[in-house]
């Protein structure tokens, strides 16, 4: 059986390292989405995660570590920009990609010899990590294909308290819930492979130039470099076809209403709902504070994946910080699909 245990109870952080260390499977909080952790330096134990989620074995884990100060024993050649936005950024929700040590499993790096590490800011989390005494390796805790878990109940909902989870550590609801950033510091230049909860303008603040990888605006054809794995997947996507619909709120109610059947939902903002009145209708945030529509994404996305929905039409925030990811998630959920609500009427 899975064991739920509570961040609140002191003893928490003591069962789920010592299980960590065992070799199970735990799904862990973190201030984005809940992840699926194991023991990121025991090849064993990390090729659960792969078989747990079924996961294609060549897209590569996150390493999760306690303090900034440990980048360096997973890490080598790492260049000054690695410690200013470490300085920055952590803990919270900023992932960095750099030269792996030996010392990191190829089975957790999918054979490359380079690892994503992110220090996660949620307490009871950071705690489980020091405990163990390890790094944990740990996607996002949904089966793959299905839209990330930003609850513990989501996480139940996935796998069942008879699956291959030992235990689910709950915390709540994500605050950021989307992603990650992800930058590589590969290259000469730091590069964008996704967006997430830090922006784009706070990345540049720190680094100046910041390079765009082609995966985070747009499909990938099959020939294309692809310098974050997990990007050439389909994720995200509910069973339903989503298709954005851009443009103002008004202009877009009138391009979706009268294409609304009882197979079809609209996703929608707030401050949107009396545009909709009589439809089938989800909002998942308010226009006006975008953090709320990150924070309520992937719930929604849950809770319209259902058999008798097969179109969702979907409404999307515009403008920087963690709108880049929401629009960037919503996008990729739409296979890039979109519709420009003035050029219909
Ligand atoms: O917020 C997050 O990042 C969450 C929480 C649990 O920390 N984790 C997460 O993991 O989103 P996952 O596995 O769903 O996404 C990790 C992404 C994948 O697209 C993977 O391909 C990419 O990071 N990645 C991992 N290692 C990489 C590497 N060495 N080079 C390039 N991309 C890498
Ligand atoms: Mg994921």
């Amino acid at each position: 059986m899975t064991q739920l245990l509570r961040d609140t109870d002191p003893k928490t952080a003591g069962i789920a390292a010592a299980l960590i260390r065992r070799g199970e499977l735990v799904a862990l909080p973190t201030e984005t989405v809940y992840g699926l952790g194991a023991d990121g330096l025991n090849p064993d134990a990390v090729a659960k995660i792969f078989v747990a989620k079924g996961r294609p074995q060549d897209n590569p884990l996150i390493l999760h570590i306690s303090e900034p100060k440990e980048l360096e024993k997973y890490c080598r050649d790492i260049p000054g920009s690695a410690w200013d936005l470490a300085e920055h950024f952590w803990p919270g929700p900023l992932t960095m990609v750099l030269p792996a040590r030996d010392i990191v499993p190829r089975s957790t790096t999918a054979g490359l010899d380079s690892v994503a590490v992110r220090c996660p800011q949620t307490p009871v989390t950071r705690e489980i990590i020091r405990l163990a005494g390890v790094p944990i390796a740990a996607p996002s805790a949904n089966l793959s294909g299905k839209p990330s878990t930003t609850s513990a109940q989501h996480v139940l909902n996935d796998y069942g308290a008879d699956g291959p989870l030992a235990a689910i550590v709950d915390a709540g609801p994500c605050r950021v819930g989307v992603e990650s950033t992800i930058v590589s510091l590969l290259g000469e230049r730091p590069r964008l492979l996704r967006p997430g909860g830090v922006g784009p303008e706070q990345l540049r603040e720190v680094l100046g130039r910041l390079e765009v990888d082609q995966a985070v605006t747009g499909l990938l054809s099959d020939d294309a470099v692809v310098r974050a794995p997990g990007m050439k997947y389909k994720h995200y996507a509910p069973r339903a076809q989503v298709i954005v619909v851009e443009g103002p709120s008004e202009t877009a109610a009138k391009y979706i209403r009268p294409r609304l059947d009882k197979n079809s939902a609209v996703l929608c903002f707030r401050e949107e709902l009396p545009l909709y009145g009589g439809c089938q209708t989800l909002a998942y945030g308010r226009e006006s504070d975008p953090q709320t529509l990150s924070a309520g994404l992937f719930a929604a996305l849950r809770e319209l994946d259902r058999d008798d929905i097969s179109t969702i039409y979907a409404r999307c925030p515009t403008g920087g910080g963690v709108a880049c990811a929401v629009r960037n998630r919503l996008l990729k959920a739409a296979g890039f699909r979109t519709v420009r609500a003035e050029e219909t009427l």
